[in-house]
């Protein structure tokens, strides 16, 4: 949280659920979610816009929350990797990094799933190469990249054989300035 300004009355609608807060409006959204909300699938990494392992949706767009002011977040719509599923439900883009064995350390998987669940909600059938377009701002160290696109083309294949019935929120890609 930032040391310039004292806290403010807000609302902020997260997954479904209307937290009322009273936080600085300058502190970052990374910042409420994981220590205000108990909110740790969002990563902090960089911490400036770079990496992608804070990702989360906000009103469905893909928006870096170490850069987003919370202040701006009132009435927004936005969802974490915990929105979209959890260890007994998860979502198959979730299921699908799982079965694909994506990981190695893992701190880059929260912005590497919620960036192709936004993928997928505007692309159901994406190529390799549309995959790896969406992907290419998301940094991983471990270099899982291989694992990561085979997770991606197969949550594509569980949404199709789901028939949609599980797609991800309303989502698009965009450069985090558009949020
Ligand atoms: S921590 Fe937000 S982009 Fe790196
Ligand atoms: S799995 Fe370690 S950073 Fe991607």
């Amino acid at each position: 949280m930032s040391k310039h300004a004292g806290p403010a009355a807000l609302a902020l609608h997260v997954n479904g659920v209307v937290h009322q807060l009273a936080v600085p409006p300058e502190a970052s959204l990374l910042a409420v979610l994981r220590n205000d909300l108990g909110l740790n699938g969002p990563k902090y990494g960089c911490g400036l816009g770079q990496c992608g392992a804070c990702t989360v949706l906000v009103d469905g767009v893909a928006a870096r929350a170490c850069v987003i002011p919370v202040g701006g977040m009132a009435g927004r719509a936005i969802t974490t990797l915990e929105g979209l599923g959890d260890r007994n439900r998860p979502h198959p883009v979730q299921q699908a990094f799982i079965d694909a064995q994506a990981a190695q350390c893992g701190y880059c998987l929260n912005g590497m799933i919620m960036m192709a669940a936004a993928l997928l909600a505007e692309r159901p059938r994406p190529t390799e190469a549309d995959i790896r377009r969406a992907l290419s701002g998301n940094l991983c160290r471990c270099g899982t990249h291989v694992e990561i696109v085979e997770a991606v083309l197969r949550a594509a294949d569980l949404l199709s054989a789901s028939g949609g019935s599980q797609s991800a929120p309303a989502a698009a890609i965009a450069h985090p300035a558009e949020t």
